[in-house]
């Protein structure tokens, strides 16, 4: 079941009100966020919901209501799924406005889904997933969490076509992140990521798995892997997101990486941010 929240009530079936002249249906003027309950229990709640105020200021827009309004409609939402995993969608579109590229008057909109979430098999994530490797054509404000998909949905799918599951993005010749996920490398005992600046998202799970890395002893450098240490050096890598968690990599483009046992530093890295 997937429940639909739009401007100020829940819907009924069939309800499809959003207006033709939304910007963030006409422009992607608007921001979002993903965060996962298990059950009335949700993975960084309070950070996704900062992430979404930053956001708004980055592209100077109000929101609608106040944070700890979005959090209890957010909590609604959940507390009508019965599912054990809840992903919620929310949004905040600009408003309704006949259409200018300047800000006009608006209000703006929060819009929302709560819906059963995927779960990973522990299978699924032992045998991990192949990546391809792409330029990174987005712009220069990567950290806002804004609407404007289009190249990230582009390169997921150019992954898909190509049989792998994400697209790394490459950007003057160092890996930036995935096209809906951060991504890690580990090497010689050391665990590198981009660093939260403006040409990546600064993930709530990343920002959740460094702590988990240091809290278990291992040295990670915020810094950005070559596309050449990449492809050709490191000996682990995976993806993070909220809903993926962490996702080990087992291929990058035609280089095949080893499985990665429950023994590995990886995995412990895991089981460390599953009980933060
Ligand atoms: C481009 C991009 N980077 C990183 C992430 C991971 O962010 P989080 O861990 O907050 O889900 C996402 C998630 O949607 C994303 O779209």
């Amino acid at each position: 079941m997937t429940v639909y929240y739009y401007k100020d009530r829940f819907l009924k079936g069939g309800e499809t009100p959003v207006p033709v002249e939304d910007r963030a249906f006409n422009y992607g003027d608007g921001i979002y966020e993903v965060v996962r309950f298990h059950r009335d229990r949700s993975f960084g709640l309070q950070e996704h919901l900062e992430r979404l105020r930053d956001s708004a200021e980055a592209i100077r827009m109000a929101l609608p209501f106040p944070l700890e309004e979005i959090e209890s409609i957010v909590r609604s939402a959940v507390s009508q799924v019965e599912d054990e995993v809840v992903d919620v969608y929310f949004q905040i579109s600009r408003g309704e406005a006949l259409r200018v590229h300047p800000f006009p008057q608006t209000d703006p909109v929060l819009s929302l889904y709560a819906r059963p979430g995927r779960i990973y098999t522990e299978d699924f994530r032992e045998a991990g997933v192949a990546v391809i490797t792409l330029p990174d054509e987005r712009w220069s404000n990567c950290y806002i969490k804004s609407l404007n998909l289009l190249p990230n949905v582009l390169a997921k799918q150019a992954a898909v076509e190509a049989g792998a599951y994400e697209a790394v993005l490459i950007r003057d010749g160092w890996v930036t992140e995935a096209s809906a996920s951060n991504v890690f490398g580990y090497h010689d005992g050391v665990f590198f990521t981009h660093p939260a600046n403006r040409h990546i998202l600064n993930g709530i799970t990343r920002r959740f798995l460094l702590r988990a890395i240091q809290k278990l002893g291992f040295t990670v450098q915020e810094e950005p892997m070559s596309e050449e240490f990449f492809q050709n050096e490191v000996e682990s890598a995976f993806i993070t997101s909220t809903t993926m968690e962490l996702m080990p990599i087992s291929k990058i483009n035609q280089r095949e990486l080893h499985p990665l046992g429950p023994e590995s530093p990886v995995w412990q890295i895991l089981q460390a941010f599953r009980t933060l």
